[in-house]
């Protein structure tokens, strides 16, 4: 979604404000711009499209040393030069990331005052502001903005008549600050500034951060001076570089070995279950599990629904954020509601978040990104340790959740007396497996590359399986459709038979994931009528599974994955998939890293 960069301090600005542009183009966007300082006077560049179209506008040596940035994806009003950020009202010039839902009613109160160019609802709010500061000082001007916008903002504002300060509030849109000898930054997320820092401050709802050259002033509420505690991001600079690799994806699903390392190292060193219950939550006292999230962290959940029903005989259920916090609640003390997002951000995830506090529920996050908003209000957190994760399309992240999920459901297990100490301490052990079975399917790129060969010019396609394997299909799909623009499906195999199978025609790809022995037999039945009706099937199945089942090579392909165990089964299914889909939309010639229309993080309702 949009990012935000601001820079004030002895360094020519054009060059960290594009540097940080770019850095936050991961996040999506389709518009770019930047406001600067040149001689005490605040010029406004913008352009459509990518950050580098931007540059090409831009005389990057120019003599100014403070600016704001942003890449904006579009919301209210198309992507085009009017609509993009800055925006600019009287002396008063900001960059905005959120949505302002009272939008309207304050254009209209405004409208005899200011002129409004663009369709956004962002030119409002700096109206808005310019607006109050005509007659209080900067800081009033900031506070009463903030009792009048109803909505999600993160601001980052100059004053035409204070033009070497930078001011910025937010609210459920997050904004962080740092200063390191004498440059000062705000910005959306540390990815922006990461190159001259790793230190930084969380800004908070109703603060207001000032910056000049020399200083970094928070205020609060009632305007009065605080101190904060200051922030490391624990990873590197290597977590935001390609490292040789053509996209940030398949750099991430070939980092998924050592993000499961970190997961052992930090949580269970020894693969010793004990060690584990001292570093998770005790989950014991709950009777039921409600998980809830977005996109890839929802299919976390239905993954997890099956591992925590099956092996640790608690009942579950999954929701999509987005309706949840539309539904009616019934308060259960005896029940846990476990929170999945990668940035710890999203605006339904944080809203059911906040939605679960107030009917006296407990809950759990479990969140990639440290100190992000989900984490700090959540009762318990357990992060997923997968670094910084670029591409817009979730894997590492996707499957360190689904990993800690695993690990959840371990420990309820062992605390239910439902396996022994010997055998929890197995299933641990087997993660060290997990990274070598991982390293194993990453060497065998070639394979996945062949396979993306014989479907990359298809135009629909299908994933099916049963149970936990259509949770997997779930994500497969979605991975697929999000970067190769292949309109997929994922469907439960004996659901497809209601309707769907009407869609199939000949040589469309079904890919069947069958990982489960119990019902293998009952997919492979429903892989065989689409190959009746002309499919190219494709399989992704187990070597017992295969040995048993799948000797009669009814099918195009086939990958056949370890047996594991059903806690870690998934995440060696899923690496393949993620890998199919990569390469499919390589062949497809898409923008894989930031696929069209789609935010990493998506922090509007
Ligand atoms: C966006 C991303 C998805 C992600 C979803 C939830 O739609 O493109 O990859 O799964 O948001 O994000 P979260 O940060 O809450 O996990």
């Amino acid at each position: 979604m949009c990012g935000i960069i601001g820079y004030v301090g002895e360094r020519k600005c054009i060059n960290i404000l594009l540097d940080g542009l770019k850095a936050l183009e991961y996040r999506g966007y389709d518009s770019s711009g930047i406001a600067y300082n040149e001689n005490n006077e605040i010029k406004i560049i913008k352009s459509t499209g990518k950050v580098q179209e931007l540059e090409n506008k831009i005389d990057k040596n120019l003599p100014s040393y403070i600016g704001i940035g942003h890449t904006r994806w579009a919301t209210h009003g198309i992507p085009n030069e009017i609509n993009a950020h800055p925006h600019h009202q009287g002396k008063t010039t900001l960059v905005h990331n959120g949505i302002i839902e009272n939008y309207v009613e304050l254009k209209k109160e405004l409208s005899s005052y200011y002129n409004f160019k663009s369709e956004t609802d962002t030119e409002v709010a700096a109206a808005l502001i310019d607006y109050l500061a005509k007659n209080n000082s900067k800081l009033e001007a900031l506070k009463k903005a903030m009792t009048k916008i109803i909505g999600s903002y993160a601001l980052a504002i100059i004053f035409d008549d204070e033009p070497e300060t930078i001011y910025a509030i937010r609210k459920d849109s997050p904004m962080i600050i740092a200063q390191k000898n004498n440059d000062s930054f705000v910005a959306s997320d540390i990815a922006a500034i990461l190159k001259y820092t790793n230190e930084y401050y969380i800004l908070n709802e109703g603060e207001i951060a000032k910056l000049t050259k020399e200083k970094l002033t928070i205020f609060n509420n009632n305007l009065q001076e605080i101190t904060k505690d200051l922030k490391i991001y624990q990873g590197n600079i290597n977590d935001i570089m390609k490292n040789g690799f053509d996209h940030f994806m398949l750099k991430e699903i070939y980092d998924e070995t050592s993000v499961y390392q970190n997961i052992i190292n930090t949580y269970f060193p020894n693969y010793d279950i004990k060690e584990l219950i001292n570093n998770f939550p005790n989950l014991s006292k709950y009777e039921k599990i409600k998980i809830i999230g977005c996109g890839s962290a929802y299919h976390a959940g239905m993954v997890a629904k099956s591992t925590l029903e099956d092996f640790a005989n608690i009942e579950t259920t999954v929701e999509m954020a987005s309706e949840y916090r539309y539904k009616k609640i019934f308060p259960n003390s005896k029940e846990l509601v476990i929170l999945i997002s990668q940035s710890g951000e999203t605006a339904d995830t944080l809203e059911a978040l906040r939605i679960a506090k107030k009917n006296n529920i407990d809950t759990l996050a479990i969140v990639n990104v440290n100190s992000s908003s989900i984490a700090r209000e959540s009762d318990m957190v357990i992060y997923c340790l997968a670094g910084c994760e670029i591409a817009v399309a979730t894997t590492k992240a996707y499957l360190a959740q689904v990993l800690i999920l695993s690990l959840i459901t371990l420990t309820i297990s062992y605390n239910k007396k439902i396996i022994t100490n010997e055998e929890a301490n197995k299933y641990l052990f087997n993660i060290k497996n997990l990274i070598s079975d991982t390293k194993k399917i990453l060497d065998n790129k070639e394979e996945y590359q062949k396979l993306a060969s014989k479907i990359y010019k298809n135009n629909c396609m299908f994933f099916i399986g049963r149970e936990i394997d259509y949770a997997i299909c779930m994500e497969a799909s979605l991975k697929m459709k999000e970067i190769s623009y292949i309109h997929s499906e994922a469907y439960p195999a004996g659901e497809l038979k209601h309707g769907t199978i009407s869609l199939i025609e000949e040589n469309t790809p079904v890919i069947g994931i069958i990982t489960q022995e119990e019902i293998a037999q009952k997919t492979i039945s429903n892989l065989k009528e689409t190959k009746a009706r002309g499919s190219k099937i494709i399989i992704i199945t187990t070597q017992n599974i295969y040995d048993k089942y799948l000797n009669d090579h009814f099918y195009e392909e086939i990958i056949i994955i370890k047996d594991i165990n059903i806690l870690l089964q998934s995440l060696v299914t899923v690496t393949p998939l993620q890998l199919l889909s990569y390469y499919v939309a390589k062949l497809r010639g898409e923008d894989i890293d930031k696929p069209r229309n789609l935010a990493k993080s998506v922090t509007v309702e």
